[in-house]
């Protein structure tokens, strides 16, 4: 392969991202020699992240994630192998995880990037490592087992419960024992999680007013609500919280595609007569326990208890149409692009 093929940003997209806000550009592949802490790797497949949508915005405002230019590369999460190093950790045949940009091949410093690499033991696939071991299932794991932690009997309420962290996030709490329900959109996502995820409830926040929905689902109130969309629905879910709930912050979908940040509730002072504990976390802080984590997930993916859905596009072509389906819940599951070549 002589060409690299990478997507660049063509504009800062204005309001729900589009197809056409990336251009494709092609271009020779660099055969400059690696600096010291440097690593060049092939992109094999691609996971595509709904938290990428936040760096297209003018103003990044996270501190720890810059805001890409427009004509720079589209960061995303690759498995990778590594075909040339300068970097005392790594060495070519390695395989990772990692935080790449959507291209052929990559030049990347490991040390600098937002995300930490994490490495893959020969025997998994990188099929397995952006499925069903992914860090969207890890994510799932810390952010129930670590953060929100229900206890047996317990109403659970999970957002974006269809999608690639949520599916996983509602099967642990089911497996804890709680009391599983989760919202999505459209009917074949309830049935897929009443079915195969086999949770108490699911609501279609697409049918009805997500309000009465819960109120309906969860008469005694939510002692846990894990949310990974924001805005409305977590406003439908504190309205509706237990006293001594905990709401779990894994991510706020709805506000990605709007200029400015994510807003919060309307009211704290529910929060205060509630005692109601709201806590954030990210995936990258459990890089060292990633092991533990993935051995569980194995577990019980083996046992038949955890089921992982896999939404498997084609080409590095489709990279910003999967993306896009991101924001109109046009993907089955985790969304995964294989690269062709
Ligand atoms: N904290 C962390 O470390 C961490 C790590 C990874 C991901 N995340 C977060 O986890 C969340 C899920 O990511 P994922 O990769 O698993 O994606 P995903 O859930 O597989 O796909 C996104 C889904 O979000 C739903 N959605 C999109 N726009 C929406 C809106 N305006 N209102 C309600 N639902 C909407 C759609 O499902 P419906 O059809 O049901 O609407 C869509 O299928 C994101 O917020 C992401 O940023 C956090």
């Amino acid at each position: 392969v002589t060409s690299n093929r990478r997507w660049v940003l063509a504009r800062q997209p204005d309001g729900p991202v589009q197809s056409g806000d990336f251009r494709l550009e092609e271009t020779a592949v660099p055969t400059a020699p690696l600096e010291p802490g440097e690593i060049f790797v092939r992109n094999r497949l691609f996971a595509v992240a709904p938290t990428i949508r936040n760096r297209l915005k003018a103003a990044a405002g996270h501190r720890r994630r810059g805001a890409v230019a427009v004509g720079g590369a589209i960061p995303g999460i690759a498995a990778a192998e590594v075909l040339a190093s300068a970097h005392a950790a790594y060495t070519a045949g390695d395989r990772m995880v990692i935080m790449s940009q959507w291209e052929d091949q990559s030049r990347l410093r490991p040390d600098t990037l937002p995300v930490p690499v994490f490495p893959l033991t020969p025997d998994m696939s990188f099929e397995d490592a952006l499925g069903p071991c992914s860090l969207n299932s890890l994510t799932a794991y810390f952010g129930m087992t670590d953060v929100g932690r229900p206890r047996a009997g317990e109403t659970v309420v999970v957002s974006g419960a269809a999608g690639s962290v949520g599916a996983v996030a509602c099967q642990i709490a089911r497996l804890m024992g709680a009391r599983v329900i989760g919202i999505a959109g459209g009917k074949e996502k309830c049935r897929w999680l009443m079915d195969q995820a086999r949770i108490a409830a699911a609501i279609d926040y697409r049918a009805g007013a997500l309000a009465e929905q819960l109120a309906d689902a969860a008469p005694n109130g939510i002692d846990l609500f894990f949310d990974n969309v924001g805005g409305e629905t977590l406003q439908a879910a504190v309205d509706r919280m237990a006293r001594h709930g905990r709401i779990v912050l894994c991510g706020q979908i709805a506000a990605y595609d709007r200029p400015g940040g994510a807003p919060g509730p309307a009211d704290m002072m529910r929060l205060v007569y509630g005692a109601i504990r709201m806590e954030g976390f990210v995936v990258g802080d459990y890089a060292d326990r990633a092991d533990e984590g993935r051995a569980q997930l194995r577990r019980w993916l083996d046992s038949g208890e955890l089921k992982v859905r896999i939404d498997r596009r084609h080409g590095l072509l489709s990279l910003p149409q999967a993306f896009v389906d991101l924001f109109r819940g046009a993907n089955e599951g985790t969304l995964l692009v294989e690269n062709d070549r």
